[in-house]
């Protein structure tokens, strides 16, 4: 069976965790398509182009790179770049969200994640999180969420989140860097960041990752 479930919103707004947890309740997979571009922009960075500075130079890496999710040993998935797995600690890195979101703009990038993040579909039943998953991968998708909170709610959670937030990081750098990405995603001229017409939106501003995960299930019959 194949069902597809499209988890959108801004960054540090709870998707991660909530896209995770519904899909072990569903007994399907989580696919983190953030996880595909932060990856990309680590390979990016580790050959030497400049994603700010050199769009041509990035598209012209793309036809010798391979990215897949495949089923591992622990039921869910592992992420693999040419063949390797990939590390969370590489592409967790304040290098890395520094620059993802210049390389996620890149129509070129994002042509090249729409055929493998499509592919997707064929591990059955997929709860997909990203931006652009219920308005350009999946717009057929059964489900469709946008899940997001509160720009100082945002900047809180991820200020919390250890190995996320580089040395040094204050509350107002966290929150910089947010506005930073959410300014770049949303104006982008290729799917940009935005709800479906048919999403819903769910504000998980004072929401609980509990809290959230049951307005989701609420509205999910499977
Ligand atoms: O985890 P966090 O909320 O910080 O962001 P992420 O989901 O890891 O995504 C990192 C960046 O990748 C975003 O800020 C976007 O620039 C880009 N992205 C995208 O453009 N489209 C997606 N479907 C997923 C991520």
């Amino acid at each position: 069976k194949q069902l597809q479930i499209a988890i959108d919103g801004p960054a540090a707004a709870g998707k991660s965790t909530a896209a995770k947890k519904l899909a072990t309740r569903l007994g399907g997979y989580y696919v983190n398509t953030g996880d595909m571009y932060r990856t990309l922009a680590w390979a990016v960075l580790r050959a030497g182009v400049d994603p700010r500075a050199d769009e041509a130079g990035v598209a012209a890496l793309l036809p010798q790179w391979d990215m897949h999710y495949r089923p591992a040993a622990d039921g869910g998935l592992q992420l693999y770049f040419n063949g390797e797995t990939v590390r969370q600690d590489d592409i967790r890195a304040p290098e890395v969200a520094a620059v993802v979101s210049y390389i996620a703009q890149i129509p070129a990038v994002r042509a090249w994640m729409l055929s493998r993040q499509r592919e997707c579909r064929a591990l059955g039943v997929i709860v997909m999180e990203g931006r652009d998953i219920g308005t350009v991968i999946f717009p057929d998708a059964k489900y469709k969420f946008f899940v997001t909170a509160s720009p100082e709610e945002r900047a809180r959670r991820r200020f919390l989140q250890k190995g996320e937030v580089a040395d040094g990081a204050t509350l107002a750098t966290v929150a910089a860097e947010i506005a930073e990405r959410d300014r770049i995603d949303s104006t982008r001229a290729t799917a940009p960041l935005k709800p479906a017409a048919d999403a819903r939106v769910l504000m998980t501003d004072g929401l609980d990752q509990d809290a959230v995960i049951e307005a989701l299930l609420a509205r999910i019959a499977v």
